[in-house]
Parts: C-alpha cells; structure tokens; sequence
C-alpha cells in the first residue's frame, strides 16, 4: 500500500503527468490503478462541491481539490469559500474580454483562440483548474437574457469559434467548461422549465457546437444545464449525457452541474453527472454527498459508475493541475489588453453610413459632444451574470478624449438616467423607460454647438442580465427621444449602441445616417470605439444574429412558445432558428444575419467549384475572387450557405456552411478557396436514426450576409 501511494505522489506531485508524452491508454491504466487504492468516502468526496468553487480532493492520496472560477468575460474576482462577497483580494484585477457575442461578431476564430489563452493564463495566475467558460447556448429568442453571453444564433459559426476558444484555454492546461447542456435558451423560469425540442432540431441546432467543442476542442468539462430537457432534468438525464455525450461522442471529461442545478442522488448519478455543484452548504448533506454514499451501499448505484466519475476527474486533473510543465500563468498583462483590444476592434458593426460621417474627420472637426451614461459606463461587472474586477476599462469617453482629445474640445452630457437593476423588482424598476427631459434638453444645447455629436446609448449589465430575460426589444432608459432630439438639432450624429443583443432600431435605421453597434467590449473598448470611429481601425464585425423589425417577427415569438406555458416551452419552429426561420419565411428583417458594413469596398467575383458532381465521401471546393475597390485596408467576411431546394423534409432556405475574414489592402486581389464535406449538406433524418445527405441538386451561396447574396452556383451529389 506504501508502495502505492508513494508512486502516486510521484506520479502526480513530483514528476506530474505529460499528456503530451503519455499515450491517453497508459494514462488511462494508470489512473484505473489509483482508482483501485480508493475508499468509497475518498472517492464520494471528489463527487460534490466543498465550497462555492471547488469540489474535494484526497489529501492521503495527494490528490488536491479541483478548482474552478467563472467566465466567460475574464477570470471572476476572488470571493470568500462560503460566500459570494468578495475575500478583497489585491491581486486579483483581471482583463475584462469582450463578451461572447462580440467574440461571435469578430467571426474570426484565431480572435476565439486568443480570448482562450488569455483566459487560460489569467486562471493559472490564479491558481484556477476550470473555466467556466465559453457560454454559448444557441440565440434562439432575442429577448434571453444571456444573448450577450452566448455566442450567436448558427450552429456552424458557433462551431468554429468555440472550438478554438476551448482550444485557447486549454493550452495553458486548464480545462474550459462548455456550457449550458443543453437547450438552455432562456432565463425565464430556467431552472424549472421543461423543454421540448425534436432530436433532429437537437442535431442539427443545439448539439453541434458542443459536438465540436469536444471532438475537435476536446473540451475537459461540460456543465449540465438548468432547464429540462424532453421532461427529464439535463443533470440526470440519460439520452443527453450517457448515451449522446459520453458514448457516441466519446466525451472523456467531467460532466459538472450548474450551481444547485443538481435534483436528484440516484437518477443524476445514474444518468451521467460527475460533480454536483452548488451555492450553499451543508455540503456533505448534498446529493452527491452522504445520499450518494448511501446509494451506492444500498446497491442503487454501482461501485463501477462511482470509479467512471473519479476517473474521469483524475483525468481531467493530469490536463490540468497536475500536469508537467504547467504554467504559471500571468494576469491583467500589457499583452493580454492588446488581445482585448483587437478582439473588440474586429467586433464592432457598422449599421448605417449612408453619408459617409464616418470615419470622423479629425482635422476638420473642433468640438465633438459625447452624449449618454453608456459613454461614461463600465460593463465589466452588473446584474446577476459572472463578471470581472477590471484592472481597469477604457470608457468610449476616455476612448474619445484620447483619440480626438488633442485637435477637438470634447464636452459630455449624460442624456439619459438608467433607473433599472437586476436585482429589483418590476414595481421597483418601473418608469426606467421614460426619458428624462432635463438630461435632453442638456444634451441638445451641447450637441446643437458641437461639429459632431456621438450618442452613446443602448444597454448595460443590469439591463441584460442572467436570470431574466428583457420584457421587449425597445431601447431602454428613454433613450429613443434622446436620439430623436439630437438627431434633431445636430445633423452630423453618430449612433453608437453597446449591447450584447437584438434590439428595436427601425427609427434610428429610419433617421440617422451613422450608426455603429458596439457590445460589452472589454478592457479596450473605448479605445477600439474611438479608433473605428477615426478610422484607424476600419470596421470588420459582422452580427452573429438577425435583428427583427419586430418581436412578433421571430420564430419563437411567432409561434407563440415562448416562454411557454404551464412550465413547457415546445420549440415549434424546429430547425428554422434565426436567419433560418426569416429566409425560410421570406420575412424582412430589421438587419439580416452576418450583415455589417466597411470603410472600403469588396467585389466578389468568380465563384466555381472544383467539380460539378459529387460522392457522398467528397469535399467540395469552392473557389472565388475576392477585392478590395475601394481605397483603405479592410476586412471582408464572406459567408457560404447552401441549400438543398428539393429535399424529403423540410431544410430551411438556407444554412451556413463556411466562411472566411479576409483582410485586403485597397486594390488588393485574392482568390480563396473554402471546403465544404459533402457529408456536412446533410440533414438529421428522424426515421433512420442518423445523417442523410439525400442525392440530388445543392446550391451553394455566396455573399457577406444572409441577405445579400451575391454568387452562387449549383452542384450535385450522386
Ligand atoms: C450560471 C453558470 C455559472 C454558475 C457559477 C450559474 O448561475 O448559470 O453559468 O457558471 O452560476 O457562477
């Protein structure tokens, strides 16, 4: 027994394991060994929180806890063990990251690769195992409360970026958390609703970033959702993490619940949870606690389930804490704001520049009025949602003032008031969407004397926040007549909105010719703003989700499920999420899918493919012409979908199947070839239990967005 123990603590402590130089089959062996020297109460222990983030170790063993820490906009602040208040730590200020929809607008992967590394550096710094990181449930319902954090509402665009954000992470050895498992889509009622969703739109929608994440990002973790799904718990329940997750996906890792998102011993252990965490003790009374223990004496769940658990731990443990060479990690570092920084830079849309204001004229304009509380706000930390004690946030004002601050004199006003807190009950937060008239009339004698005027609206982290979702899509706090009484008296306005999700723009599309759509932009945000708006950056994000002219226009509001009824909310619309649903129905959206403008101009020409016919086992290539006409460096993102017009079932009218950001210098000419698996063409087919790319007529479309398609060209699959 000596013995044995002796190796471990070499095993692990002194030497630690190289998954790099160790195959995973002698790992494996390993591992099974250690398992085999456990106590019942060792191993039960490693099952359960022992504190708000962590779960227990094996002193006798060596085996330590294993720690985690929100995500995803940066490594949390440290807080006490028991308790959510802060331990007022000084060394814990962290890089705030943009938020996950601004990731998804950059639509560039090595921006999703480098938030990763950040991410997984600041958590070594840190000493935390497991990042609860990235969130990216799919947009199905624009009002979610946590649209900001997810990632966008495409399958395949979620796909390639959250695979290289995990990749990013866990580079650094610490294991990402991909979350929330699964069909967790709103935050009204989550913890108790019950969703009703088909296994083909399972397949086809929700599942395929998290099937990437882990067969191509071999994601470490994965947490269960809150919500039901199909009437059983995601914490216990079997189709989703035994039979899809762990045996046809092959998923190694560790299977976490969300925080008291545990409801039963027997089932949840029985049905794929590895660790039931929490909020609050007594910890050893939890479910997978002292009633696990007793379940398993009992005979209810096999000692052979309980050892799958702390093996998958340990595994995840040799990734990670107790690997070789693990690195120290650093945090809040010169380096990691430039990542910020570009990261935010690639994320801003432009809307509207029919005028061509933008970039601003520096050396033309002398006085420029920053108007509205976003311009002076900070979003790295508000409402419910995990956030970020921010070394520091560049404000748009301060952004402002740094880059225009020498040639112009630059005057703020506030405009608006946000009387609005997630915390609050609706009585409490009533009259937040009335305009305040004082703030107006203060913002339109600045503007009306100013060259310029940059309104700096939209929402905030209390106003978007986890555990409710908005009640509309209206632009809160008034802010509507503030932009009407600007726009009124300054013609050369710039609407700047920062928020994380869709909102109600039809009049400022209607009224103003400049609008620029920011997001929870991180540490750098006000610097990457003011150079967008310069021009020094010229703009490349693209929206990772259709904005609606109106609510009742989208899917699940249309149909009338959402946020369900009597505790059930039945996905009705099925595959036809997004942009699906809006090409597919031919309604026109208020900004389409992937749409957003640039400071130049690019002409796509030449699309081919490299054969006309094609074997169920092939590649297509498709191959184009890209330039830039116009006169700066810029980036285009071109976006191929395709579509299947004559088809058994219904396919929406088309689906994303690649896309590439192309940087090009004013004349410069590229060709670009993209590869689509004809495998990929393929939709779930119910009947057979598995992917089916029917033969027959495919059209492939090109463009840069959903609505503007510029090249297609039609092949055939034999
Ligand atoms: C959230 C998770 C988060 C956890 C721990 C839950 O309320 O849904 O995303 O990681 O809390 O803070």
């Amino acid at each position: 027994m000596k013995y044995i123990i002796a190796c471990f603590m070499a095993f692990f402590v002194a030497g630690g394991v190289s998954a790099q130089n160790k195959s995973e089959v002698a790992l494996n062996a390993k591992i099974n060994r250690i398992v085999s020297k456990m106590t019942l109460e060792e191993k039960i222990e490693m099952l359960h929180g022992n504190a708000l983030f962590s779960s227990g170790g094996v002193k006798r063993l060596g085996i330590p806890e294993l720690t985690c820490d929100d995500g995803p906009l940066g490594v949390r602040e440290e807080i006490k063990r028991f308790d959510w208040a802060s331990a007022n730590w000084t060394t814990d200020s962290a890089t705030f990251l943009p938020n996950g929809s601004a990731i998804a607008a950059t639509w560039n992967p090595i921006m999703a690769n480098r938030y990763g590394v950040v991410i997984g550096e600041e958590a070594n710094a840190r000493k935390k195992n497991v990042m609860l990181a990235p969130a990216f449930n799919i947009c199905r319902m624009p009002l979610c409360g946590r649209t900001y954090e997810y990632y966008s509402e495409d399958p395949y665009l979620n796909s390639q970026l959250v695979v290289q954000s995990v990749k990013g992470i866990q580079s650094q050895h610490v294991a990402a958390c991909i979350k929330h498992f699964a069909a967790n889509n709103q935050e009204f009622n989550r913890d108790s609703v019950n969703t009703i969703v088909d296994e083909r739109v399972l397949r086809e929608i929700y599942f395929p970033a998290f099937k990437a994440a882990i067969q191509q990002g071999n994601a470490y973790t994965i947490m269960s959702a809150y919500n039901k799904l199909n009437g059983y718990w995601c914490s216990e329940n079997d189709f989703l993490l035994n039979k899809v997750l762990k045996n046809e996906w092959g998923f190694k890792g560790v299977v976490m619940s969300d925080w008291s998102g545990t409801h039963h011993t027997v089932a949840a252990a029985n049905n794929g949870l590895d660790i039931e965490m929490g909020s609050s003790g007594p910890y050893d009374q939890w479910y997978f606690a002292e009633p696990l223990r007793n379940a398993v004496k009992e005979g209810r769940v096999p000692v052979k389930t309980i050892d799958d658990k702390v093996r998958r731990i340990l595994w995840v443990m040799c990734h990670t804490s107790m690997s070789a060479n693990h690195p120290n990690g650093s945090i809040a570092t010169l380096e990691h704001a430039k990542t910020a920084y570009d990261i935010a830079s690639e994320s801003i849309v432009l809307l509207k520049n029919d005028n061509h204001l933008l970039p601003l004229k520096a050396d033309t304009i002398k006085s420029i009025a920053v108007i509205g509380d976003n311009a002076i706000r900070t979003f790295a930390l508000g409402g419910y949602g995990a956030g970020v004690k921010a070394k520091y946030e560049v404000t748009a004002l301060a952004g402002i003032k740094s880059r225009f601050g020498k040639t112009a004199k630059i005057s703020f006003a506030r405009g608006y008031k946000t009387n609005y807190l997630a915390s609050n009950t609706d009585e409490q937060n009533l009259g937040y969407d009335q305009p305040d008239q004082k703030l107006i009339d203060e913002a339109v004698a600045l503007a009306k004397n100013s060259d310029v005027a940059i309104l700096c609206i939209g929402s905030n982290r209390e106003y978007e926040s986890e555990g409710h979702d908005r009640k509309s899509l209206e632009l809160p706090f008034g802010e509507q007549a503030l932009v009407n009484a600007v726009t009124a008296v300054n013609a050369n306005t710039v609407v700047v909105i920062m928020a994380g999700a869709p909102y109600d723009l039809n009049e400022i599309k209607k009224s103003n010719h400049a609008v620029v759509w920011s997001w929870f932009n991180g540490s750098e945000a006000g610097n990457a703003l003011a150079d967008v708006l310069k021009g020094g950056v010229n703009p490349s994000g693209r929206l990772p989700f259709t904005f609606p002219v109106s609510l009742k226009d989208s899917p699940a509001a249309a149909l009338n499920t959402y946020p369900g009824k009597g505790g059930t909310a039945e996905y009705k619309e099925g595959i036809l999420v997004g942009y699906r649903w809006y090409d597919t129905k031919k309604i026109e959206p208020e900004f389409p899918f992937g749409y957003g403008l640039s400071y130049t101009d690019f002409s796509i020409s030449k699309l081919s493919t490299d054969k006309s016919s094609y074997k169920k086992s092939e590649t297509i290539r498709a191959k184009f012409t890209i330039k830039n006409t116009g006169s700066r460096y810029g980036a285009e993102v071109v976006q191929l979908y395709i579509s299947d017009p004559v088809c058994s079932v219904l396919r929406p009218e088309k689906e994303l199947k690649g896309f590439e950001k192309i940087f090009l210098k004013p004349g410069e000419t590229k060709t670009v070839e993209m590869q689509v698996n004809v495998a990929d063409l393929a939709f779930y087919d119910e009947l057979k239990k598995s992917w089916n790319a029917e033969a027959g007529e495919y059209i492939l479309q090109l463009g840069n967005s959903s609505r503007n398609i510029s090249k297609t060209v039609k092949v055939s699959v034999k």
